[in-house]
């Protein structure tokens, strides 16, 4: 039976790159007999929790926006998966407050930068993997940024957050802040990608011909572990693994 996320990976397009790589995640956490668990932190309204749940997984959603689980609980819902689906109101950065269990996969995806104590938030999540278990990382990426602003016709801006990455001082939680968070909890790096190369900086005007949005997906999709393309990336994606012991 086709699941959910194949459905997704079957596409084209940063969903179907995405669904891929969860895949080959659940797969490698999973244990036969038992269905995966999964802790989504700031799982919002269920992009990623709803399609791993209808792939098998039961997967517990933390989020603190109570309209964002509305609709996740709505989406469970209508997918047929609400049994698979645990939605808990709460602040990722008090974790032990809401869950108790370790997972075989957890999901921190538009989440580090929400959170203003993140060393610990993170070092929460990690300890919320069972030992084996990976962590899937979603970050967006600095260097993507100053790219954007200056394709853009912001250049002066561009500029700006060139010199404040040198400086220490850009925008955000970046790839090269989770490289350190991982080292300082124990994790292993397991893979990287970009997600949306070129997608994120093609106007979508300028894709109209036939055929263009597809080879768009599909070079975004051969370019995502290819370095230096994948470094340009809107976002980076991260599987991280907690020592087996
Ligand atoms: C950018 S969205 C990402 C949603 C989802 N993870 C995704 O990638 O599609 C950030 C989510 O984190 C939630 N959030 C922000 N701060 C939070 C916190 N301190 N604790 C729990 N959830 C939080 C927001 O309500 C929102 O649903």
């Amino acid at each position: 039976m086709q699941t959910e996320l194949g459905r997704e990976r079957s596409g084209t397009g940063r969903l179907a790159l995405m669904a891929r790589l969860l895949t080959g995640a659940l797969a490698s956490v999973s244990t036969p007999g038992r269905a995966p668990t999964v802790l989504d932190c700031g799982g919002g309204s269920g992009a990623y929790a709803v399609p791993l749940a209808a792939s098998g997984a039961d997967v517990t959603v933390v989020d603190i926006s109570a309209d964002a689980l509305a609709t996740l609980r709505r989406r469970a819902d209508e997918t047929g998966v609400s049994a698979s689906v645990h939605a808990v109101n709460g602040d990722v950065e008090r974790l032990a407050d809401h869950i108790s269990d370790q997972f075989d996969l957890v999901l921190a995806h538009g989440i580090l930068d929400a959170v203003d104590a993140v060393e610990e938030t993170f070092a929460a999540m990690a300890g919320a993997v069972r030992p084996g278990g990976l962590i899937s990382v979603l970050v967006a990426n600095p260097f993507a940024s100053v790219m954007a602003r200056a394709l853009a016709g912001e250049p002066a801006l561009a500029l700006q957050e060139l010199r404040d990455l040198d400086a220490g001082v850009g925008p955000g939680i970046g790839p090269d802040t989770v490289d350190r968070l991982c080292r300082a909890a124990g994790l292993t790096v397991e893979s990287r990608h970009g997600i949306g190369v070129f997608s994120d900086l093609v106007p979508g005007a300028s894709l109209d011909a036939p055929g263009a949005r597809e080879a768009l997906a599909r070079l975004d999709t051969e370019a995502a572990d290819r370095p230096p393309f994948a470094d340009l990336a809107g976002r980076i994606h991260l599987l991280v693994r907690r020592p087996a012991s």
